[in-house]
């Protein structure tokens, strides 16, 4: 029996896609999810006459201790001597992982810094259906309804905040880099609805009455959080944030040629996946991260990342 020339031509299309798919997922499962890369970005919202701040973002690590190529990465990271750290979440993949990140992070650790926790921090990674991963909502039915973590967060928070970070789970802190003073908000993890904005400041503390009584510093104001979630960004942004920097939507995952992130696991716009954006008027910074779940390990065209942030005065 002879075929018609189209039959023919639309086998060898469908071959020809299945071939990409497979060569796709051959890259993203072994090769993208190892080419670690550090992005720099340049952002002038330093008020004028401050000095150059060089922050450092990382997130989204998913640690599992045998991980050697992304422990040498963090390793690497120290080396840039950042002035002010920022990690915004799911630092883990498992229990083991813990000390095994805090010896990786060691010189970070004692520079300044601070950070938020993800969902997965507080639990185990699951196996999930990649296709829930399209839905408007990605999360099983009642995950939100997960109280209590299986992760040792407790001691994870412990080991980030031994040498000075600030714990920003639904509160405040501050920091003093040199003339410059850096307010920080965070939330836990809106992904979870977690989140619970701190009461606003009403009028100066011990900490604040001390510090005024000394010279008067520049003020840079950060809203940090795990996953950018609209409502989170909108308070922070009520807050009089400078800088909201977030982690989560590992930059899509999987982004298309043309078409970019396919998703961003919450309600944030798709465009606005990774990199530097706005949100209303207010500079934001979604990091890609630097990992995936363990059974979802794989990334495509969206390689792990940190990202060195140099703040700049916005004024020559
Ligand atoms: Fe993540």
């Amino acid at each position: 029996m002879r075929r018609h020339p189209a039959v023919g031509a639309g086998a060898a299309l469908g071959a020809l896609g299945l071939t990409a798919a497979a060569a796709a997922h051959v890259w993203a499962r072994h090769v993208e999810i190892h080419r670690f890369t550090l992005r720099e970005a340049e952002l002038r919202i330093l008020p004028p006459g401050a000095r150059p701040l060089r922050l450092l973002h990382i997130s989204d690590i998913h640690l599992l201790p045998d991980q050697r190529r992304k422990l040498d990465f963090l390793t690497h990271l120290s080396t840039l001597q950042p002035d002010l750290v920022i990690d915004t979440g799911d630092n883990i993949a498992s229990a083991a992982a813990v000390p095994v990140l805090a010896e990786a992070l060691a010189p970070l650790l004692r520079r300044p810094g601070a950070f938020v926790m993800g969902s997965n921090d507080m639990f185990s990674p699951m196996p999930k259906n990649p296709a829930r991963y399209l839905l408007r909502d990605p999360r099983p039915k009642g995950f939100t309804e997960r109280t209590e973590p299986d992760l040792p967060t407790d001691q994870l928070a412990a080991r980030l905040t031994e040498h000075g970070w600030k714990d920003l789970t639904n509160t405040r802190a501050r920091l003093v880099l040199d003339e410059l003073e850096v307010t920080l908000v965070g939330v836990d993890d809106p992904h979870l609805e977690r989140d619970e904005m701190p009461a606003p400041k009403t009028g100066p503390g011990p900490e604040d009455a001390a510090a005024s009584a000394r010279e008067p510093r520049a003020v840079l104001h950060l809203g940090v959080a795990h996953a950018p979630y609209r409502r989170v960004l909108d308070a922070f942004v009520a807050d009089g944030a400078d800088l909201m920097l977030a982690g989560h939507t590992h930059g899509g995952q999987l982004r298309l040629p043309g078409i970019g992130a396919i998703v961003t696991n919450c309600d944030l716009p798709r465009a606005q996946a990774r990199g530097l954006t706005r949100w209303r008027g207010v500079p934001l910074h979604v990091s890609a991260g630097m990992g995936a779940s363990p059974y979802s390990n794989y990334r495509l065209m969206t390689p792990p990342e940190a990202t060195l942030l140099t703040l700049r005065p916005s004024a020559p």
